[in-house]
């Protein structure tokens, strides 16, 4: 099989550990190099997951780089074609998102400039929370084009909610469509009328309260996870997203993924990072894909975009 590519895992903590090997283990990259500031965690496990290629049965060989916040180390990430930012602190029960704005920005604005200056045609995919906002500060830190930059939050709201209504009726997951938009937080907007099982619209197999129900437990889906874990929040969902994402740009697969990207004029909303879906291929970001929504869902989404262009004016100054 051919390998081709470098993809690398910024921060080696659940998220990016998960990540790495999940992108290793599709053998399709030639190197997954994974970095941490943390002295020997990254080249320790990166030790680990090359031990299990051959249980595993692939050959992608996993680098782990220990770096610095001023940039040492990051040479061995030189040009990658992509890179996903899960550098930074997770929440704690109790905690929102966005309590951990100020932190994770001096984080991530820190790694984007390093990853800037070492692979410049890089697509980006951001995990680092809070996400909207941390997508946005990367692009401007990194002063890459919009389409270079993404950020993981829209395939993981959509599998949670994919996931509720597989268990509530008691179906296969891969019968079930549904979708999530807006933002990775408060104003997410989980779509029901893209929401279909076995091809049946959602709306004929539940009631309005039950589908209501899964769309808060949906909007929810992370702290639910925080709450039971105590420390640390989700991560093998979270990294299967992100894992895809990486697929589809190296493959250049042009699948249409729900992503946090840069809106410029669908749904008649301008220049914001905001969960939509959009064709992913080797560039980053394709284009935005306009999908048929319900008036009230578009109105949803331009209240998000609302919400989110506030935090990400913010974020400048952070
Ligand atoms: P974690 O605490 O297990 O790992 C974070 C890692 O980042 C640590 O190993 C830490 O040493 C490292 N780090 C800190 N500063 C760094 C720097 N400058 N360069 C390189 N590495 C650095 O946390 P976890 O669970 O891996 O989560 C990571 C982030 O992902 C959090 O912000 C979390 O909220 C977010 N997240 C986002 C999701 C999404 O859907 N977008 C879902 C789940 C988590
Ligand atoms: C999640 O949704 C905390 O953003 C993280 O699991």
């Amino acid at each position: 099989m051919a390998r081709k590519g470098k993809v690398t895992v910024v921060g080696a903590g659940f998220y990016g550990s998960t990540t790495a090997l999940r992108l290793a283990e599709y053998d399709i990259f030639e190197t997954v190099v994974l970095t941490d500031i943390v002295e020997g965690k990254p080249e320790g496990l990166a030790l680990d997951m090359n031990q299990s290629r051959s249980i595993e049965g692939f050959e992608t060989k996993v680098i782990g780089a220990t770096t610095t916040p001023d940039g040492a180390g990051y040479e061995a990430t030189a040009n990658s074609d992509v890179v996903v930012i899960t550098a930074g602190l997770p929440r704690k029960p109790g905690m929102s998102r966005m309590d951990l704005i100020g932190v994770n920005a001096g984080i991530v604005r820190g790694v984007a400039e390093n990853i800037a200056k070492h692979s410049p045609k890089a697509v980006i995919i951001v995990v680092s929370n809070p996400l909207d906002e941390m997508t946005a500060l990367t692009q401007i830190a990194s002063n890459f084009p919009h389409n270079q930059v993404m950020g993981q939050a829209g395939m993981l709201d959509t599998a949670r909610f994919t996931n509720f209504v597989a268990e509530k009726l008691g179906v296969l997951t891969s019968s079930v469509k549904t979708l999530t938009l807006g933002s990775h937080g408060d104003t997410m907007v989980p779509v029901p009328s893209r929401c279909t099982v076995d091809g049946k619209p959602l709306s004929d197999l539940l009631s309005q309260t039950e589908i209501d129900e899964l769309v808060d437990r949906t909007r929810n889906g992370g702290a639910e996870v925080v709450a039971l874990l105590k420390t640390g929040s989700a991560y093998y969902a979270p990294s299967a997203a992100a894992a895809r994402m990486a697929k589809a740009v190296i493959e250049d697969s042009g699948e249409v993924m729900p992503v946090c990207a840069w809106v410029d004029g669908q749904y008649g909303i301008s220049g914001v990072y905001l969960g939509v879906e959009a064709e992913i291929g080797k560039t980053g970001i394709r284009k935005v894909v306009e999908s048929a929504l319900t008036p009230s869902e578009v109105e949803a989404l331009k209240v998000a975009a609302e919400a989110v262009r506030a935090k990400q004016a913010d974020v400048k100054e952070l």
